[in-house]
């Protein structure tokens, strides 16, 4: 290990979506909401939904070969894999271990990453630690979550909101013409009741009582988590803008956590930044939690969007509560096709 800080990039994208659409009407027959509430009030249209069957390290592994493909990079060469999830294959081992045996990853070490939304960049930060300091040379990060499988579909509040989903990043040492520029990691732990699953861990261990009083299931403070979320976007892309010396005019695109379009409309506001530099596809997906931003990439490189030499700024908020944000200088061709 060499105490030199060697820049990090994502040499690798891929993303993997389930195929079963779920539309706004078909939450109309289950609860009492209509898909103009939902468009209007979330953005959203509709979500994807895994099979029953599949699990994190499913739609994980098929991120990461995607992300593995488009590095050219093999298995054997990732020195650690980085899986940021809440709603794992099961609590423990970690889901990154299940990957890493999926893929052949036989050198990897391995671990899981839980910051909520906010994951997929804490993974990254987390990375470039590693590659930073001469740890590692290669590093496999990958965002996944089925909230599907924690969703009370009862709850007309929640319900909504959610998709399946996963996303994973190759990355490696960069030069001076690509790479991450800034990172900044953030968290208030006095939100942590605003968004939770109560149930299952230590505090409370899954009994018949829980399940029977549903506390397996996403409670969220929606309006608490909206108002912190629209500050907190806002903030930590300044900041990370700040620490590498740029102005927000000065960044070709804004990737920010898929969630809801008007808190997306509301940052994107506070930043000065125009609607058109801001990628949005939670129309499509709902959201899918650490999986969104790592998806949102992929999209906007095949789209055409993020293209060799742009800089865009990723931005990720969540339970915790979290937040993480990050300005990076994009170094991969555009790629033709679909990777889901
Ligand atoms: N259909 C119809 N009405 C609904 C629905 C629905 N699906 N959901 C809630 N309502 C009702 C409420 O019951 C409430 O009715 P009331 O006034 O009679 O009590 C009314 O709509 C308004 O409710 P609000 O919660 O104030 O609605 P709001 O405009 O805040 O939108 C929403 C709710 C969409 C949940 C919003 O608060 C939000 O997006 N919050 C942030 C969620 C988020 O971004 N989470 C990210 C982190 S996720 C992670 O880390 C895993």
């Amino acid at each position: 290990m060499n105490n030199q800080v060697r820049r990090a990039g994502i040499v690798g994208i891929g993303s993997a979506i389930p195929e079963q659409v779920c539309t706004n009407q078909y939450f109309e027959k289950i609860v009492d909401t209509t898909d103009e509430w939902i468009f209007t009030r979330t953005g959203i249209k509709e979500r994807r939904i895994a099979p029953a069957g599949e699990a994190a390290s499913d739609l994980g592994a098929r991120a990461a070969i995607s992300a593995l493909d488009s590095a050219g990079t093999s298995p054997e060469e990732i020195d650690l894999i980085i899986c940021a999830t809440i709603s794992g294959d099961m609590p423990f081992p970690a889901t990154a271990s299940v990957i890493q045996d999926r893929l052949g990853a036989s050198k990897a070490a391995a671990f899981d990453l839980a910051a909520g939304c906010s994951g997929f960049v804490y993974a990254l930060a987390s990375a470039a630690s590693f590659i930073g300091s001469g740890v590692y040379d290669k590093v496999l990060i990958i965002g996944v979550d089925l909230l599907s499988r924690m969703t009370n579909y009862a709850d007309r509040s929640t319900c909504v909101l959610f998709g399946d989903g996963a996303g994973a990043a190759v990355v490696a040492p960069a030069d001076d013409s690509h790479g991450i520029l800034s990172i900044v990691l953030g968290s208030d732990g006095s939100g942590a009741d605003l968004l939770k699953v109560e149930a299952g861990g230590s505090r409370l261990p899954t009994t018949a009582d829980t399940v029977q009083a549903q506390k397996h299931y996403i409670q969220m403070a929606g309006s608490e988590v909206f108002k912190f979320a629209v500050r907190v976007i806002g903030d930590a892309a300044s900041e990370a803008l700040e620490k590498c010396g740029l102005s927000p005019d000065e960044v070709d695109l804004f990737i920010p956590h898929q969630a809801n379009i008007r808190i997306i409309d509301s940052a994107a506001r506070r930043l000065k930044i125009p609607t058109e530099k801001v990628f949005v596809n939670v129309q499509k997906y709902g959201n899918t939690s650490a999986a969104s931003i790592p998806i949102a990439i992929d999209e906007a490189v095949q789209e055409g969007r993020l293209k060799k030499g742009d800089t865009f700024v990723a931005v990720g908020f969540g339970a915790g509560l979290t937040w993480a944000a990050s300005v990076i200088k994009w170094g991969m061709d555009s790629r033709d096709g679909s990777t889901h």
